[in-house]
């Protein structure tokens, strides 16, 4: 039997916000939308991949809860995540006569969310939006927590604000559409969550990984219910990622410096992450806050999700400059997230990186 719809609420005073959480809940979104606000005129931003799929039953749930809805398609992919997007989105807004009275609706991956949610941030000083995450990565991290933003020639997510959704919906139905390169992106994500923060969670991901693989629905509703949980309990407490949401980025240090080397055509990013969090349980070993059983249940876990583990090969002296161009290094040294064990995590300063780069890729054989 299939689970019934859930629903987490992400606290943060007047700022708070449902997240719904079910199979087929975009049949129904028009009625949730309602519940949380008054708004009725939509700006739903998507691209033609996703609009084929799910713009019918969103547009014709809306309408028949009385929204006027006006589609604004976006092309896909990551370099469209750009000023010259954001731009086109605008433009589309003031001729479908969008104005404060009205909000931004966001129907697709972590690219759109993003996107759309900085257009809703800076459109007329700032407007409502809702996530309509439909990818896995997007339901379990990025729709969730109010980073939006677009990327700058300089880098990723240079130019970007905090906004918070109105709502979240998350049918976890549109994940069976999704190719499976990218539903094993997201399940880097997800393995996250329970490597730094939830031992149990960690545990249950081993014990149903062929279900979540198979892509079960029962399965995949619990997993980006407990990752919302989670990620939520993470930003009620550091909304503005002043520290502890930093642990949000464990696996993400290596793994940018995989992309950085790779040229971001080699792998996707949880792909990047999945090899970034390997990096870091091995690092971990070596600064005494876990042993090599951990590293071990962990691979086990990324190779049956179709995860790379090991880094590409390029030299200590590359990663060294890798992971120096970090935006997060200060005075040469790099604040790495560890875990510590399963479930539990440090932030652990290295100040000589090389030397710790060295010794990583000289091991590299006990992964
Ligand atoms: P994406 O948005 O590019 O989606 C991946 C592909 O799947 C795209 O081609 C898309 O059109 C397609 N797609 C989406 N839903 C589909 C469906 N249901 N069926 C079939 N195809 C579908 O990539 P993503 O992995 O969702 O998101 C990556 C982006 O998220 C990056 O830009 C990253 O910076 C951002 N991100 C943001 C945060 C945050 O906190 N805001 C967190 C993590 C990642
Ligand atoms: N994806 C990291 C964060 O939301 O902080």
């Amino acid at each position: 039997m299939m689970n019934a719809e859930q629903v987490l609420t992400v606290s943060l005073g007047e700022r708070s916000y449902p997240i719904v959480i079910g199979a087929q809940v975009l049949a129904t979104i028009g009625k949730h939308l309602s519940e949380v606000s008054a708004i009725r005129t939509v700006a739903l931003v998507t691209n033609a991949t996703v609009a084929a799929f799910y713009l019918k039953p969103v547009v014709e749930s809306l309408t028949a809860s009385g929204f006027a809805v006006q589609p604004i398609l976006i092309p896909d992919g990551e370099e469209f995540k750009s000023a010259e997007t954001l731009a086109m989105v605008y433009d589309a807004a003031f001729a479908a006569g969008l104005d404060r009275g009205g909000m931004f609706l966001a129907l697709g991956g972590g690219v759109v969310g993003d996107l759309t949610g900085y257009a809703a941030a800076t459109f007329l000083r700032g407007v409502p939006f809702v996530q309509v995450p439909t990818t896995l990565l997007a339901q379990v991290d990025s729709s969730v927590g109010g980073k939006t933003g677009i990327n700058h020639p300089r880098g990723k997510n240079l130019i970007g604000a905090f906004h918070q959704p109105l709502a979240v919906v998350a049918d976890v139905a549109t994940l069976l559409t999704l190719s499976d390169r990218d539903f094993c992106s997201g399940l880097a994500e997800v393995v996250k969550y329970g490597m730094v923060l939830d031992e149990k969670f960690f545990s249950f991901l081993e014990q149903n990984a062929h279900l979540i693989r198979q892509r079960q629905l029962d399965a995949l509703q619990q997993i980006v219910l407990e990752c919302c949980r989670i990620k939520a309990l993470v930003v009620e407490k550091d909304e503005r990622e002043g520290g502890l949401r930093a642990v949000l980025n464990y696996g993400h240090t290596f793994g940018h410096a995989v992309e950085t080397l790779t040229k971001y055509q080699q792998f996707t990013h949880g792909e990047a992450v999945a090899i970034g969090m390997v990096q870091a349980a091995r690092l971990a070993v070596m600064q005494g806050h876990g042993d090599l059983a951990v590293v071990d249940r962990l691979t086990r876990l990324l190779q049956i999700f179709d995860l790379p583990l090991a880094l590409p090969p390029f030299s200590a002296d590359e990663y060294d400059r890798a992971l120096r161009s970090d935006k997060k290094v200060r005075e040469g040294a790099l604040t790495f997230v560890l875990n510590q064990g399963i479930g539990t995590f440090s932030f652990v300063k290295i100040n000589d990186v090389a030397a710790m780069v060295q010794q990583l890729v000289k091991n590299h054989e006990i992964v």
